[in-house]
């Protein structure tokens, strides 16, 4: 399957689904704090979703059995929510949340830390990763390549002294959750596919605290850092124009 270009109409639809995906992030962000389970943030986005009258995108999606992915601490992503893991003082939750809404995707993700105090190292952990998401937006760019927007989210994430996932990319997004292009969060500028007026991608950095290595609980979901470190993980949906990047998720 080729790189699907969106019309303006369909980026339209697209936004809407964009913003039903940041309502519900901002809802259950609102949630977080010590003592909530993750369980607790799935039932929140689950019902969220239906009020905004969408559908989730993960829950069925390769037998994923839930609406939000909940990662926490040395968890990369794809964390299965559970009644069984409160969250505690000092953790860091990522949450990553899918919509679809008259056929049209969104897909984003935060990293919030849990009650007030974040050990700093970790707080520059989540601003560095969000940071990254930004660099990796501004090449978004038509004309510009896929390893421009990797190359810089790499950059930005190493100058830094933390290291970028491998084994998980962004992709493409539209009419379906996972679309061509895939998008590294590492690479080199002027590689890879040529950005095109109309194509969406959801660009999702990773960010372990230590090194990349990455490896799959026996769960067959949950990814965590080999070395246990911590990791942070942003994600926007994002629009090429011929004005710029247009970012849908917001
Ligand atoms: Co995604």
């Amino acid at each position: 399957m080729a790189i699907v270009c969106k019309s303006a109409a369909e980026i339209e639809r697209m936004r809407q689904s964009g913003r039903i995906v940041r309502q519900v992030l901002d809802h259950v962000r609102s949630l977080v704090k010590p003592g909530v389970t993750t369980m607790d943030l799935e039932r929140a986005a689950e019902k969220k979703i239906a009020e905004l009258g969408a559908k989730p995108a993960f829950k069925g999606y390769y037998d994923y059995p839930c609406v939000l992915c909940t990662s926490v601490n040395d968890e990369i992503v794809h964390g299965i929510p559970s009644d069984k893991r409160a969250l505690k003082a000092g953790d860091i939750v990522s949450i990553d949340c899918g919509v679809v809404l008259d056929g049209y995707y969104g897909d984003a993700a935060i990293t919030v830390p849990v009650g007030q105090d974040l050990k700093p190292e970790l707080q520059k952990l989540l601003k560095v990763t969000e940071e990254s998401l930004y660099r990796g937006i501004e090449q978004a760019l038509v004309g510009n390549s896929i390893g421009d927007v990797g190359a810089a989210v790499q950059a930005h994430v190493e100058a830094a002294g933390f290291s970028v996932v491998r084994d998980f990319v962004g992709h493409g997004i539209g009419t379906k959750l996972h679309e061509e292009p895939q998008i590294p969060n590492f690479g080199a500028r002027g590689h890879g596919a040529k950005l095109r007026e109309g194509m969406v991608l959801a660009i999702e950095p990773m960010v372990n605290y230590g090194k990349p290595d990455a490896r799959v609980l026996d769960d067959k979901w949950t990814a965590v850092t080999a070395d246990g470190s911590f990791s942070a993980h942003f994600e926007h949906c994002v629009a090429v124009t011929k004005d710029g990047p247009v970012i849908l998720t917001q």
